[in-house]
């Protein structure tokens, strides 16, 4: 994905890491070029739409304006350009989001377990560009920045493509089902502080979720007519 200006001081190197302060090309501190921190803005953005057409959502779920108002953080990779076949100004690969979110999430047995795990929130790589190991390279860098495992992420609302991913990647093929958009695995809960366990929790977390093949989750046989939790607002503590 191209730009209409030069991406090295926007971006900086191949890694941006970028949070609710929108630093350009990540920097700490204050910066006195307004233009870049517009400039960060409008690939954040067109980010964020491509990555919503790309997944069929009808609005996007990243912006420069969701950034600042959230504690997420923000892993955009890039191609630097310069080489003859490459773009001058350099361009965009993709992009991934995480965040820690308040949960609550059914275990293996049934029993409602509070925590507040770190999210995928969105993730993208330019259709030009996917199954090149782009998307690994990523993930890979966020799995290190925010040391992590990735058996302990809670993905929100995986495509067939991610759960693709992560099944190739990391070995997690095998998700534990739950009633809300959230995908967890196999380990999630292995030695992690709990913040509150509850045998039988308020409606409408007290429905045990019908699993399909494909590891998704449908509400349970004869409460069709329950109102479907809102899209990407099952987290607490929104
Ligand atoms: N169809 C099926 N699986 C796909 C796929 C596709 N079009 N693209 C990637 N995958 C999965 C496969 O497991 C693939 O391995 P394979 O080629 O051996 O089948 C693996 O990812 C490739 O890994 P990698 O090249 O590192 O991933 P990527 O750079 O393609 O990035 C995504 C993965 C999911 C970020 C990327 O495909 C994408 O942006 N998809 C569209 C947006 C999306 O679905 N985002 C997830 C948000 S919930």
């Amino acid at each position: 994905m191209e730009f209409p200006f030069d991406l090295t001081p926007v971006l900086g190197d191949r890694f941006c890491v970028v949070d609710q302060h929108l630093r350009p090309a990540g920097r700490p501190g204050p910066t006195h070029r307004g233009d870049l921190q517009q400039q960060l803005r409008t690939v954040i953005d067109e980010l964020g739409k491509a990555s919503a057409k790309a997944q069929g959502l009808p609005a996007p779920v990243t912006s420069a304006a969701r950034m600042e108002s959230n504690r997420h953080v923000l892993y955009i990779l890039r191609d630097p350009g310069g080489a003859a076949h490459r773009p001058p100004r350099g361009a965009v690969i993709g992009f991934l989001k995480v965040g820690y979110k308040k949960l609550f999430l059914l275990d293996r047995t049934g029993v409602h377990v509070e925590s507040e795990p770190l999210c995928v929130l969105d993730f993208y790589i330019h259709e030009s560009l996917q199954r090149h190991g782009h998307g690994r390279a990523l993930f890979q860098h966020m799995l290190q920045s925010e040391r992590v495992d990735p058996r302990r992420l809670a993905i929100d609302r995986p495509s067939q493509k991610l759960l693709g991913f992560l099944r190739k990647h990391y070995g997690l093929d095998d998700p534990i089902p739950q009633v809300n958009n959230f995908v967890i695995f196999e380990g999630f809960f292995s030695n992690r502080p709990v913040l509150r366990e509850e045998a039988e929790p308020p409606w409408p977390f007290n429905l045990r979720p019908f699993v399909r093949r494909d590891g998704r989750t449908e509400p349970p046989a004869g409460q069709t007519d329950a109102p479907p939790p809102p899209r990407r607002a099952s987290s607490l503590g929104r």
